[in-house]
């Protein structure tokens, strides 16, 4: 597994707007949306491409697409936060979604929608989820993405802990996933009994959306 922390005086200042217990959701969003947006950007920098002739005003020039489409994956709830941003950044890119809810006692994940495509081979996938706690949702769904086909994987999350990273590093060939990038913002100090990340930025879905 690579892990790339994504280390930019725009990514520390957007990462202590979410942080901040006073930032309301109306501001949390459009941070996240930025802070998303540097993520994904990173994420991609590996991206293959392929030779494209582009004609300006003035002349016939080379230039690149991507060669293949991605699939953008954000994990239900708190990954559609940062779902806009990968759109605007990769506008072709197929979109599937995974939804998991968490149990409150085990902290494992439970699954309530699985829309992803059946063939996954040879495209990059792009699983969004801003908090990577336990890695246990991750894992599933690393599980679910290998069994449909993806090789290479990227996981992009705004925080991640080190249990989940250490989750990640040895459960990751396990469940079939070859190559698995993770980018983050920042890696934090622990979870807590909770299984919250401390210091992290409390439940993502509900600074997005509001407590359920
Ligand atoms: N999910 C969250 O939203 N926050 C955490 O700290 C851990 C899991």
């Amino acid at each position: 597994m690579q892990l790339h922390i994504v280390d930019h005086p725009l990514a520390a200042s957007s990462l202590t707007v979410l942080r901040d217990e006073r930032t309301p959701r109306s501001r949390f969003r459009p941070v996240l949306y930025d802070l998303a947006m540097m993520l994904v950007y990173e994420a991609t920098r590996t991206l293959p491409t392929m030779p494209v002739a582009v004609t300006t005003p003035l002349a016939t020039t080379s230039g690149v697409r991507l060669a293949a489409e991605p699939v953008v994956v954000p994990v239900l709830r708190a990954g559609l936060g940062m779902l806009p941003a990968a759109l605007n950044l990769l506008p072709d890119a197929h979109t599937a979604f995974i939804g998991l809810s968490r149990d409150e006692t085990t902290f494992e994940p439970t699954v309530y929608l699985e829309a992803v495509p059946s063939d996954l081979a040879g495209r990059p996938v792009l699983l969004l989820d801003p908090m990577l706690a336990t890695g246990g949702s991750a894992l599933h769904c690393l599980r679910l993405l290998a069994d449909r086909g993806a090789r290479g994987v990227t996981v992009v999350s705004v925080v991640a802990a080190p249990e989940g990273l250490a989750a990640l590093e040895s459960g990751g060939p396990a469940v079939g996933t070859a190559d698995l990038t993770v980018v983050t913002a920042v890696v934090d100090e622990r979870l807590n009994e909770t299984a919250y990340i401390v210091p992290g930025l409390g439940d993502a879905g509900d600074r997005i959306f509001g407590e359920m």
